[in-house]
């Protein structure tokens, strides 16, 4: 199995649009530790021929423009992108669907949760019902979603995981509640020998989670912020990450902690701040992750399994 980290930062990117912090004046100022970095999203592949993207980013366009292997190969106008799986429905997973417009038949693998959001939302019109599947699935259902000329197959599953309703539906007033169901799932992938899961959002480790997660080849996992109040300490923002659905990295009930006793083949952060301190490759905290034998996610990257 092939896999290409298309984006490894946070909703908003690296540096951020509107961000005039100081990780982000390095990352504009072509500071090399501190590498850019896109919306996270993940392509997948069994061959090298058809594409699965887990989540589709706003920068997807940018994103395919910056790696070969998603680029048209033949004809007048192809692409070698089959589907797109999602995590859930927030702007930084869905946006980047408005990209595939254009008439490529291609299809969405969500939770019947998310195709609604996306169904009573026309401007996602732009991807012809007639070209365009919209699939959903079950949280547990196993569904093949590419296979290559051996007859190897890729398969895809979802699994809930503790998160909450994509931003702009939250109600106004109240923290939305954290909840396990189809509003925020991992994505398992499998081509028969080797397993990989994704889970770029999530407010905690259950147990259900960790049984899920032990014996991956491979989990790119939420490392949004590196501390629960980072944002508020640093000026940023009023929100905590557990006020967001995101789990911190670092203490007591942190990622580090979490999966240390999970046995995982490569533990990867994606889906990483620009707040968070492991996205400067010079930081006492990326020096942390990678003791704790964790790889932090740049764009670009690539991982056979
Ligand atoms: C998140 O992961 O918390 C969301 O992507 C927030 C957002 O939509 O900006
Ligand atoms: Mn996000």
């Amino acid at each position: 199995m092939r896999v290409v980290v298309l984006g490894a930062a946070a909703g908003g990117g690296f540096p951020q649009w509107n961000s005039h912090a100081p990780a982000c004046r390095r990352a504009r100022r072509g500071d090399r530790a501190a590498r850019p970095a896109t919306q996270a999203s993940l392509a997948v592949s069994l061959d090298g021929e058809a594409w699965v993207l887990l989540n589709a980013s706003p920068d997807l366009r940018q994103q395919i423009e910056a790696t070969p292997q998603l680029q048209p190969r033949e004809g007048l106008r192809s692409s070698p992108i089959a589907a797109v799986a999602l995590t859930g429905g927030d702007v930084d997973a869905i946006a980047g669907l408005l990209t595939l417009r254009e008439r490529h038949p291609f299809t969405i693998y969500a939770t019947r949760r998310i195709h609604a959001v996306l169904d009573v939302n026309p401007i996602f019109e732009v991807l012809a019902r007639d070209l365009v599947v919209r699939r959903p699935i079950a949280l547990g259902e196993a569904v093949t979603v590419a296979e290559a000329a051996d007859g190897r197959r890729l398969a895809i599953e979802f699994f809930a995981v503790p998160g909450k309703v994509p931003l702009y539906l939250e109600r106004p007033g109240e923290p939305p509640p954290i909840i396990e169901g189809e509003e925020t799932i991992g994505i398992a992938v499998g081509d028969g020998q080797r397993r990989l899961c994704f889970v770029p959002g999530c407010a905690a480790m259950t147990e259900a989670l960790a049984r899920r997660l032990t014996g991956a080849d491979a989990v790119f996992f939420d490392g949004t912020l590196w501390t629960d109040d980072e944002m508020i300490r640093a000026g940023l923002g009023t929100k905590t990450g557990g006020r967001m659905g995101h789990m911190s990295v670092d203490g007591p009930a942190g990622t580090l902690a979490a999966f240390s006793a999970l046995d995982i083949g490569r533990k990867i952060l994606i889906h990483i701040n620009n707040s968070n301190p492991v996205l400067l490759s010079d930081s006492p905290e990326r020096a942390i992750v990678e003791a704790a034998g964790w790889d932090v996610a740049h764009d670009g990257m690539e991982v056979t399994l």
